[in-house]
């Protein structure tokens, strides 16, 4: 099943109609005359309704009442209310896709799909950071974003780590937690992996033409039967689901929150502003001030954690030797 936040406007105007009365029965023939459509038509809607999970009592000689919303993130649960300029204003849903970076990518080049977003309920081919597959079931948010960005090519590299400060910040908004901020771009709880992001650049001579944020966040999964799938793994230290904190957030509004807060630090991005994401991803680090190990083509290095530069590379300090690293999994000792 596809859904757009912008096609279906029939059941949009049902839906739209039924929550803005949801104190009252409407019956068929209201529904009808009011939205102008058959009553056979505003029956099939309302069926649909109810199968994307909003829950619709019906009374016999009243007619129809919602009484709840539904959990799944449609693309126009989204969009309605966004406080943001260009991301997220047009949503495409899956409720089963192989990876929503690989339908992203496929429509990352059309300039008008500029913030663009491909959500799905669940990922059958789910990609992580170097190749390594992406435990995506029904539960989490499966997430990617088109960005046409103005920033310098030099900045790219910071930009997933800026992606994750902007989740930190939705997660600290909406749930009321701080997760911790793992180089290059995990979020964690308790040390263990409550997020990630993975990005596709499309480049053309010496700039970015399109770029696709990847964004899997362990929302409501089971991290026992994902760590199951995933325990011999390289890069896995277990698995963290945000909803095991007691929070009371809905997906969809951790996904607008989410949105709204990369949308300002992409305009920082764009204006070469990267000192305040530097120091307050800093803040949020657990991996600066540690003893880390990576593994590079030149063999492992092991040492302190320092710093992040201004390109979001990690600096690791062995005796006096400064190793910048620019990619890798690192392990925290
Ligand atoms: C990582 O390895 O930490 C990055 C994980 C990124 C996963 C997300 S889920 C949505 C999008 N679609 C994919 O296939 N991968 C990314």
């Amino acid at each position: 099943m596809i859904y757009n936040s912008f096609d279906d406007t029939g059941l949009l105007r049902v839906l739209t109609f039924l929550k803005t009365h949801n104190t009252e029965y409407l019956s068929g023939q209201d529904l009808s005359d009011v939205l102008r459509i058959s009553r056979v038509a505003v029956w099939k809607h309302i069926k649909k309704i109810q199968a994307l999970g909003y829950t619709i009592e019906s009374k016999q000689k009243e007619g129809y009442k919602l009484t709840t919303n539904s959990n799944l993130l449609l693309p126009w649960e989204i969009v309605s209310g966004i406080k943001t300029k260009i991301l997220g204003q047009q949503a495409y849903y899956f409720d089963s896709i192989d990876s929503t970076q690989n339908q992203a990518l496929k429509m990352a080049d059309d300039s008008k799909n500029d913030g663009v977003i491909i959500i799905a309920e669940e990922q059958t081919g789910g990609r992580g950071r170097s190749d390594r597959r992406w435990i995506s079931p029904k539960g989490g948010i499966w997430l990617s974003i088109i960005l046409h960005p103005k920033f310098d090519i030099s900045i790219t590299t910071l930009f997933p780590i800026a992606s994750s400060l902007a989740l930190s910040y939705a997660i600290e908004k909406t749930c009321g937690m701080s997760p911790s901020l793992k180089w290059p771009n995990d979020l964690t709880v308790n040390g263990k992996k409550l997020a990630g992001m993975l990005v596709d650049v499309s480049m053309q001579s010496n700039r970015i033409e399109s770029l696709v944020l990847g964004v899997g966040i362990n929302f409501n999964v089971n991290v026992k039967e994902i760590g199951k799938k995933l325990k011999n793994t390289s890069n896995y230290y277990g698995i963290a689901s945000l909803t095991e904190q007691k929070n009371k957030v809905t997906a969809v509004e951790l996904v607008q929150s989410f949105l709204l807060e990369l949308e300002k630090i992409y305009e920082l991005l764009n204006m070469n502003q990267t000192k305040k994401i530097i120091s307050e991803w800093t803040k949020r680090s657990s991996t600066i001030g540690k003893k880390v190990e990576i593994d590079t083509v030149n063999g492992k290095i092991k040492g302190e954690a320092i710093k992040i530069d201004e390109y979001g590379r990690l600096l690791i300090r062995n005796k006096e030797k400064i190793s910048k690293i620019i990619a890798g999994d690192i392990v925290h000792l």
